[in-house]
């Protein structure tokens, strides 16, 4: 008779122990670092973990036990940029490798004043479990570790292998690896190594000022007295880094960097229904989407598709007239039908092939048998994605790692490169004939 009790009680306990509390630092301002981090997130939830992530974004799954503390007031990196005068000044690689320290610069008084952030510090002081990180930006939250009673910490690098994490994690980058900004391969010459060298030593600098930077703002934030950032970062034990084994190099790294890139892909589900609440609800809700519809479109399209989306941070609506008639006259002159993730309502004269959608559901998009193509600004997620399904590209890159993804895609004939800034009708059209009639 005391067998089932004691069972039940056993359960209990395991069930208690087991499940950890989990705090998910998310500061990184980009909705696909979100996306990356929720799938983790998902997987976390799965396991029974509850999981606390404060960031900038509301949660876009569904997940047991996951509560979103969001910062209000910061969501978007740019609001608006003219992007080809933005890619002819703002170019230089030494501007590249500054952008992303004012990423985190540009969120570091929001966060601190926000109503997100107080509510965590309300939280008991021995309540984390663990802490899961996304480094690449945000670093003045290190102090959060500390006050947390210093629980393990892991963290994540959705960007991939960077010299400024590397360094956290006390490995190098080497000069025969190109830097995350630049275009080159492993085959550089002397002085592109050089060149490279003289990146990574600048990389270090801008660390070293920033790092120094957030230290001081943290100070005002959460006392003088709080642990130095070094002694800060000695606490993170293990990085889970994006590293892409297709189009990065091979680098020697040390065995507490786990390479897990492709974490976030997924197997491609039925196309949402707005009834389903697992799916991107709050997109649905937001743009009032028609999936059904597009379910027609993708699976009746005579010539297959293309599909043509600049990620989540920079809108195709900020290019000049003048370009977006460059994608409008080259899109008229396909067969095939074009799916244009657009975030405004000022085109016009828009040709009957090309159906415009403020969002679309990439994966089921680029995992269903008729997309034929795919128009990428080339960021990391997209690029790993478009491998995955096998869907071959068109890259139009902007900033930061897209360039070097561009060409890497081109070497390994993926597909074909274009430059924003000297785009015609003829190029475009050319390039995506090419890589439609001769993909490889
Ligand atoms: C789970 O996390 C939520 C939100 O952070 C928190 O309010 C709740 O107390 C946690 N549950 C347990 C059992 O610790
Ligand atoms: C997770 O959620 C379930 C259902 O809401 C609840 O019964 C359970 O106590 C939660 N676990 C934690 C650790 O908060
Ligand atoms: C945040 O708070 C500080 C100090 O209270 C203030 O100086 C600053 O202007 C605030 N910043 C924002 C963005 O609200
Ligand atoms: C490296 O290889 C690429 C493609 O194979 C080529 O275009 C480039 O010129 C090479 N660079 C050097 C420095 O040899």
């Amino acid at each position: 008779m005391l067998l089932p009790p004691l069972f039940l009680f056993t359960l209990t306990v395991i069930n208690n122990v087991s499940c950890a509390n989990i705090l998910y630092i998310d500061p990184v301002l980009s909705p696909s670092h979100h996306l990356w981090n929720e799938v983790l997130v998902n997987a976390l939830s799965l396991k029974g973990h509850n999981i606390t992530l404060i960031g900038h974004y509301n949660a876009r799954i569904k997940a047991e036990n996951y509560t979103v503390l969001k910062i209000e007031g910061m969501d978007i990196l740019y609001e608006h940029i003219d992007i080809e005068q933005f890619m002819h000044t703002e170019q230089s690689l030494i501007a590249n490798l500054k952008q992303i320290w004012d990423f985190s610069m540009d969120c570091i008084d929001a966060d601190f004043n926000s109503s997100a952030l107080a509510k965590l510090l309300d939280y008991p002081r021995n309540h984390f479990d663990l802490i899961i990180f996304d480094i690449t930006c945000g670093q003045y939250l290190y102090p959060l570790i500390e006050y947390f009673g210093n629980p393990p910490v892991v963290s994540v690098a959705p960007i991939g292998l960077v010299p400024y994490i590397l360094d956290i994690m006390g490995d190098h980058f080497y000069s025969y690896y190109p830097i995350y900004v630049t275009p080159y391969m492993d085959n550089m010459s002397f002085f592109q190594r050089v060149y490279n060298f003289i990146l990574y030593q600048t990389d270090f600098l801008y660390k070293h000022y920033y790092i120094n930077l957030m230290e001081a703002k943290a100070k005002q934030k959460f006392g003088k007295n709080i642990a130095s950032f070094d002694e800060a970062m000695n606490k993170i034990g293990v990085l889970l880094v994006n590293y892409d084994p297709i189009l990065d190099f091979p680098q020697p790294i040390a065995p507490h960097i786990i390479p897990v890139g492709g974490l976030h892909m997924q197997r491609p589900t039925e196309l949402p229904q707005v009834t389903d609440l697992t799916a991107d609800l709050l997109y649905i809700i937001k743009f009032n989407l028609n999936f059904q519809d597009l379910k027609r479109i993708l699976d009746t399209a005579p010539y297959g598709v293309v599909y043509f989306s600049f990620g989540t941070n920079v809108q195709p609506s900020w290019l000049s007239i003048e370009t977006k008639r460059v994608f409008v006259e080259a899109f008229r002159k396909l067969k095939q039908t074009v799916l244009w993730k657009y975030g405004a309502d000022d085109l016009t004269d828009i040709p009957e092939n090309v159906v415009i959608r403020k969002w679309f559901p990439q994966t089921n998009i680029l995992s269903h048998k008729n997309c034929e193509l795919f128009i990428t600004h080339g960021g990391a997620l997209s690029t790993q994605e478009t491998m995955y399904y096998g869907v071959p590209v068109v890259a139009i890159p902007i900033y930061l790692d897209q360039k070097a993804n561009a060409i890497r895609m081109e070497n390994k004939l993926l597909g074909k490169r274009l430059d924003l800034r000297t785009i015609t009708v003829e190029a475009l059209y050319e390039a995506i004939q090419e890589v439609l009639i001769n993909p490889k």
